[in-house]
């Protein structure tokens, strides 16, 4: 069974998009790759009302419908300060800027933006500051690790000890990001003990699966690597 609090529903739009539906009734969208997204199935483009949205980093396929949605919905939205700044000269308002190591409260959630290895510019080829992830504490204290678009990096032990994820959503695609083997080293640093994979599949170099996943975390008791599809929701 998996392992999340009652009420609260994990829907993963597809590559690393993720709309979060909290026990205390705060909608939450994670990277707003969504009408652009060519796995996010057509009757989820519109993702309904939004109270915050984090964005990990500048990179299309994450912040591809960032003005769009938060002009729309207008939502808190996060993210590390040049590319807040950059959103904001688009027009977007209720920014919250942040850096890695620190914490901000928006919507009743405690979102902690964690470092990634990763490169970060924005679609017009300006400079969108560094690539980052975040530890996102619900009401209640569950946490979800995103880590964003990352190689493994031995820091994650850090996240795993400090922050104490208790499911992270990590990509394992290859390519762009760490593959298969690579996040089964990060799930073994992060202590967790589920799972969802993301950023794989939605284009053919992204070659990982969850299959592979399992394989090389196998030797993890008790691991459960979730499946979902794009459209797909992980609790309720
Ligand atoms: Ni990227
Ligand atoms: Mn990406």
């Amino acid at each position: 069974m998996p392992r999340i609090p009652d009420g609260l529903k994990i829907t993963w739009l597809g590559h690393a998009t993720f709309l979060l539906e909290t026990q205390g009734g705060k909608r939450v969208l994670i990277d707003p790759w969504v009408m652009g997204n060519p796995a996010c199935p057509d009757d989820r483009k519109d993702v309904g009302d939004l109270d915050a949205m984090l964005i990990t980093h500048a990179h299309f396929d994450h912040i591809g419908d960032a003005v769009e949605i938060a002009r729309d919905k207008t939502p808190q939205v996060v993210s590390i300060p040049e590319t807040s700044h950059w959103l904001g000269d688009k027009g977007v308002e209720n920014l919250v800027e942040m850096n890695k190591g620190g914490t901000v409260e928006v919507a009743g959630i405690r979102a902690h933006m964690t470092h990634a290895v990763h490169s970060c510019g924005l679609p017009d080829g300006s400079y969108g500051g560094e690539a980052a992830g975040y530890v996102i504490e619900l009401e209640d204290g569950f946490k979800l690790y995103h880590s964003g678009d990352t190689a493994v990096f031995s820091d994650m032990a850090l996240i795993g000890k400090l922050l104490e994820p208790d499911v992270a959503l990590l990509p394992i695609g290859d390519h762009y990001t760490m593959g298969p083997r690579s996040a089964a080293e990060a799930v073994r640093m992060l202590g967790v003990k589920t799972v969802i994979p993301m950023h794989f599949g939605t284009f053919p170099v992204l070659v990982g699966t969850p299959d592979d996943l399992r394989r090389e975390a196998g030797d993890m008791d008790g691991l459960e690597v979730v499946d979902l599809e794009p459209g797909g929701t992980l609790g309720g």
